[in-house]
């Protein structure tokens, strides 16, 4: 009997120290959290303490299925564990990549990369690396910021295996700096059937979501915006490169984003102030590999995704531009607030084949694209001319941003005169006026490819009279 009570309690014991484990300290060294890991087996939680941070000198691999890195008590505040990247020429602090890794959990953590003023790590992964051929992951509720490295949460394609990661709830960024390829991604993802919903990326540099194929995924509700930094890409359709066939954007849908350009830091005039540091977003959503890569990519096209419900606001040098794409739905995307167009060629502008159209609100090529659907919604905004134009839309990251002096940034956002747009609602009986697009609205297209283009680009409505950057202007 006093064996079987004593296996009992051991039992008892050794469950309740399972249940009710104390987080592990940050004393442990990354051999030892690799350990647990690797004795926990599956569905281990590797609980970490609040408020703690833990130096990582090798990258932290998963070993198991279902396993989890979190904090205790799941805050979602900055008493979140934080992974640090302390090692040497490392540019990743975890990895859960390994065929077998399905449903591996990153939630509730920061993970600083820890480059500082360093240039970018070339030789190394994104920050977080998940995906590869696995199955039903989940990051959420992490601050990623500072990678050495390309990308701030790069969730890979594995042997084109990946299926079902959900990204969500994430608080993303500073991600790269703006000096020429030292730039890193927010969201870089390359798996197929993946959930990208609700994430803030605020200050990534590269793209900022950028979806690398990634067929039958679905990119909603995220916010991407600029304080402080230049952001080349909003969101990205641009890589043909790894999915196949090349440019497989196959039923993916990316829509009711939120992308906010840079605004006004200082005041200027009645309508355009200055921004402390320069800071815009020069493609808000690009599709198509040649708006990014000029003609290197040569003829391949980005196919088969929709984007629709998009709203845009703030400082770009191009709100949405298309160029070498295929069958994609473009509907109900929108500008509201105040925006402007703003960005002057850059010397590399003129250094590739083609000359770019400047900045304007939606840059569209018929030249190089075949079936695609354009459907304008009634954007909110005055002043500009937001209808689709028809031009070059070839290397747009050429453009080079104002000086922080120029009146180029609209107000809004929180910045200088903010409460000007903050009346959104107020719109609503303002007299519109149609504008129509015009060659591009029945869309002939001078290309030479079979298939005629279906450009069905109807009036677009602009709200005159309300534009909201008139109030409180007095
Ligand atoms: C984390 O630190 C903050 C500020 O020092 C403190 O208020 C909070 O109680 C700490 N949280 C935990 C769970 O220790
Ligand atoms: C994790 O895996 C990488 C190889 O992908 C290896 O370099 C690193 O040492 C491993 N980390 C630990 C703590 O063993
Ligand atoms: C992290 O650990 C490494 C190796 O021990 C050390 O060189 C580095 O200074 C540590 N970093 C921080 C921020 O503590
Ligand atoms: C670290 O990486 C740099 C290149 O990024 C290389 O020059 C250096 O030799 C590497 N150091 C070590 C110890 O591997
Ligand atoms: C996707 O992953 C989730 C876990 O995050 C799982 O519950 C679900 O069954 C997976 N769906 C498919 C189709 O594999
Ligand atoms: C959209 O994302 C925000 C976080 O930015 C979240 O607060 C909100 O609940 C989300 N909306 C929906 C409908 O999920
Ligand atoms: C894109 O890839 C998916 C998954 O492999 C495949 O089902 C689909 O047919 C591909 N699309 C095209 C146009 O080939
Ligand atoms: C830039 O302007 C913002 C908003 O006014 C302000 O919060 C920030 O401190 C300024 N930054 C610098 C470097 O002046
Ligand atoms: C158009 O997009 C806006 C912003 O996302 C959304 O509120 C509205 O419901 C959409 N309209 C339609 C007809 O889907
Ligand atoms: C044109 O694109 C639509 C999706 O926008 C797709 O359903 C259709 O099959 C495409 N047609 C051709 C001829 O490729
Ligand atoms: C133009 O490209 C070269 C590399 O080809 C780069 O060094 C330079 O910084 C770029 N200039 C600008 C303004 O982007
Ligand atoms: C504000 O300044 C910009 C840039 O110089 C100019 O284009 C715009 O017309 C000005 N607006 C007003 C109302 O003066």
């Amino acid at each position: 009997m006093s064996h079987m009570y004593l296996s009992k309690l051991f039992y008892i014991l050794s469950v309740t120290s399972a249940v009710y484990a104390a987080c592990i300290p940050d004393t442990t060294s990354t051999d030892d959290l690799q350990s647990l890991f690797q004795k926990g087996g599956v569905n281990y939680i590797l609980s970490l303490c609040p408020n703690q941070t833990y130096n990582l000198t090798q990258i932290l691999n998963y070993t198991a299925a279902g396993q989890e890195i979190s904090t205790e008590g799941y805050p979602t505040d900055v008493s979140r564990a934080t992974l640090l990247v302390g090692g040497f020429n490392i540019s990743t602090a975890v990895q859960a990549q390994n065929n077998g890794l399905d449903g591996c959990k990153l939630r509730n953590v920061q993970v600083n990369g820890n480059r500082g003023d360093d240039p970018i790590y070339q030789g190394g992964g994104g920050l977080i690396e998940f995906g590869g051929d696995t199955n039903g992951q989940l990051v959420e509720y992490v601050h990623s910021f500072d990678p050495r490295g390309w990308s701030c949460l790069h969730i890979a394609e594995g042997p084109f295996t990946c299926t079902n990661v959900t990204i969500q709830n994430n608080d993303i960024g500073p991600c790269g700096s703006e000096f020429f390829q030292m730039w890193s991604d927010g969201i870089s993802l390359s798996c197929q059937w993946s959930l990208v919903q609700n994430n803030v990326i605020t200050d990534a540099t590269d793209g900022g979501i950028v979806v690398f194929g990634a067929p039958f995924s679905t990119i909603r509700n995220n916010t991407i915006r600029v304080k402080t930094k230049t952001l080349l890409g909003g969101i990205n359709m641009v890589d043909v490169l790894p999915w196949r066939p090349p440019g497989n954007y196959s039923g993916v849908h990316v829509t009711d984003n939120s992308i906010h350009g840079g605004f006004a830091t200082g005041y200027g005039n009645a309508t355009l102030g200055t921004n402390n540091a320069s800071s815009v977003i020069k493609i808000g959503i690009a599709v198509g590999p040649r708006t990014w890569f000029d003609d290197q990519f040569g003829n391949n096209v980005s196919t088969g995704g929709v984007i629709e419900n998009n709203v845009l606001q703030g400082a770009f040098s191009f709100g949405i531009a298309v160029s070498s794409a295929k069958s994609f739905t473009l509907q109900n995307n929108t500008f509201i607030n105040n925006i402007s167009f703003v960005g002057s060629y850059g010397v590399n502008c003129t250094t590739g084949a083609s000359t770019p159209h400047p900045p304007t609100a939606l840059l569209f090529d018929p030249s190089n694209t075949e079936n695609i659907t354009i459907i304008p919604g009634s954007s909110t905004t005055s002043g500009d001319n937001l209808d689709f134009v028809n031009g070059k839309a070839e290397g747009l990251t050429c453009f080079v941003h104002p000086p922080t002096d120029e009146f180029a940034w609209p107000y809004g956002d929180g910045g200088v005169n903010a409460g000007a747009t903050e009346t959104t609602g107020g719109g609503s009986t303002g007299s519109t006026s149609g504008k129509c697009t015009g060659p591009s609205s029945t869309g002939t297209q001078s290309g030479s490819t079979s298939i005629g283009p279906n450009i069905v680009s109807t009036c677009l409505v602009v709200m005159i009279g309300m534009g909201m950057m008139w109030f409180g202007m007095i």
